[in-house]
């Protein structure tokens, strides 16, 4: 027998429905893009408020008051204003090329938890959050959305500018006029918990056989810009051996990232985007410019893998008469989730009948973001292949409705803990 089927009859239907009603908003948010065959949507674009126009009626036929915030936040919350409240949320922005399920899960699992405790009144209020920005994939920065609610919006993010040259100020300033009825961003000083289900976006729970996972931490992060500069020149009269090829400079460092890389246990290095100047098929490129994202979940690891990447372009660089310039534009450190949080959780899972293990996530989450500033804890579910950051990006019915159990179980747990706190 199914855990979910040891629970009482009309709480299995509810859980059983729930997560069927869950997967077809997903596959209708999934119609909801700015790039015609894949599912694409950024920061404030016109497809994030088609999202939000999507949600609204779901969110307020389950008896929420819905905003949208100064940073294009979808906000709905249930229950009293003024007294404690639950965070549950994710993020609704997406990669090129996305999946299904990235961020989009953890918001309407929030959604989920509202409609089927509607009746059974909670002790605190549930304020759900799909936030704006979490990929980074308009401005290279991510977590935008959560950033802005945690008041880390700081000048060098406001200044960063998208491909058209705009910035994300002035991004923020013409949302605010388009779209005219936006609410204050930061976070109510009545949150005492943010809880994120979110993908594993990777192999491990299924090949535990597990449904869900516990994430004690996550990941520390470093993107950079790495640029390559030579000197250009004509592709038929330009001799090899008398070449300054910035592109042909970058790829040789993109190979040395990767055996770099593979020197320090457990770190990842990515570069995932390359431009090329002039640009032109008969004409030697003067300028390439890289990407660079860093990984693990030791920060100090990260740092050294970080100055040894840095390096590792500068001696490319002077071998073939180059210039390297490298810099950092956002760092996120590893986080430890809330240890009594995390043990709610584990609690939780372990009462809805699912064995879990404790889990490091290599993704950013906007929980990170989160928590320094309230206590937060994330749930992962299985994820088929590990595929994410990809269209073929899936999640089984059955382990959403245990996700949804345990999230039931969850609001009871922290329920029952905050009550022992005021005895
Ligand atoms: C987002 O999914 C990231 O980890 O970059
Ligand atoms: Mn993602
Ligand atoms: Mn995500």
């Amino acid at each position: 027998m199914s855990p979910v089927a040891t629970m009482d009859a009309t709480r299995s239907n509810a859980v059983r429905l729930a997560a069927a009603r869950l997967m077809e908003r997903c596959g209708t948010l999934a119609k909801i893009t700015e790039r015609p065959g894949e599912i694409l949507r950024t920061f404030l674009s016109p497809s994030m408020d088609k999202v939000h126009r999507a949600m609204r009626p779901w969110m307020e036929a389950a008896g929420m008051r819905v905003a949208v915030d100064r940073a294009g936040n979808l906000r709905g919350l249930c229950g009293d204003p003024r007294g404690p409240r639950l965070l549950i949320g994710s993020h609704l922005d997406t990669v090129p090329n996305a999946g299904a399920y990235d961020g989009v899960l953890g918001v309407l699992m929030g959604l989920a938890l509202v409609e089927t405790t509607r009746d059974q009144g909670c002790p605190f209020a549930l304020e759900v959050l799909g936030f704006s920005d979490e990929e980074g994939t308009r401005f290279g920065a991510p977590f935008l959305g959560s950033r802005a609610v945690v008041s880390e919006l700081d000048q060098s993010l406001l200044d960063c500018r998208d491909e058209s040259g705009i910035s994300v100020d002035e991004a923020l300033q013409g949302f605010a006029t388009r779209r005219g009825e936006v609410v204050e961003e930061r976070l109510s000083e009545k949150s005492v918990a943010y809880l994120e289900f979110h993908i594993e976006q990777g192999p491990v729970l299924e090949s535990r056989n597990l449904a869900l996972g516990i994430v004690e931490g996550l990941a520390g992060q470093t993107r950079c810009s790495v640029e390559f500069r030579g000197v250009s020149g004509h592709a038929g009269t330009t001799p090899m051996k008398l070449r300054r090829d910035a592109l042909a400079g970058a790829a040789e460092w993109i190979v040395a990232v990767e055996t770099v890389t593979r020197r320090f246990d457990g770190a990842v290095a990515t570069v995932g985007q390359i431009a090329a100047e002039p640009g032109g098929v008969n004409v030697v490129p003067g300028v390439a410019r890289c990407s660079l994202d860093v990984r693990h979940a030791d920060d100090a690891v990260r740092a050294g893998l970080v100055r040894a990447l840095f390096a590792e372009a500068d001696a490319v660089a002077q071998k073939r008469g180059l210039r390297s310039m490298a810099a950092q534009y956002h760092e996120q450190a590893a986080v430890r989730f809330d240890a009594k949080l995390v043990s709610v959780a584990e609690r939780a899972a372990s009462r809805a009948g699912y064995s879990t293990i404790r889990m490091t996530g290599g993704a950013g989450h906007d929980a990170m973001v989160i928590a320094p500033h309230v206590p937060a804890a994330m749930v992962f579910l299985r994820n088929p292949g590990g595929i994410s950051h990809h269209p073929d990006e899936s999640v089984a019915e059955d382990d959403v409705a245990a996700a949804i159990h345990t999230g039931l179980c969850f609001l009871e747990e922290l329920a029952a803990d905050l009550q022992g706190k005021g005895d």
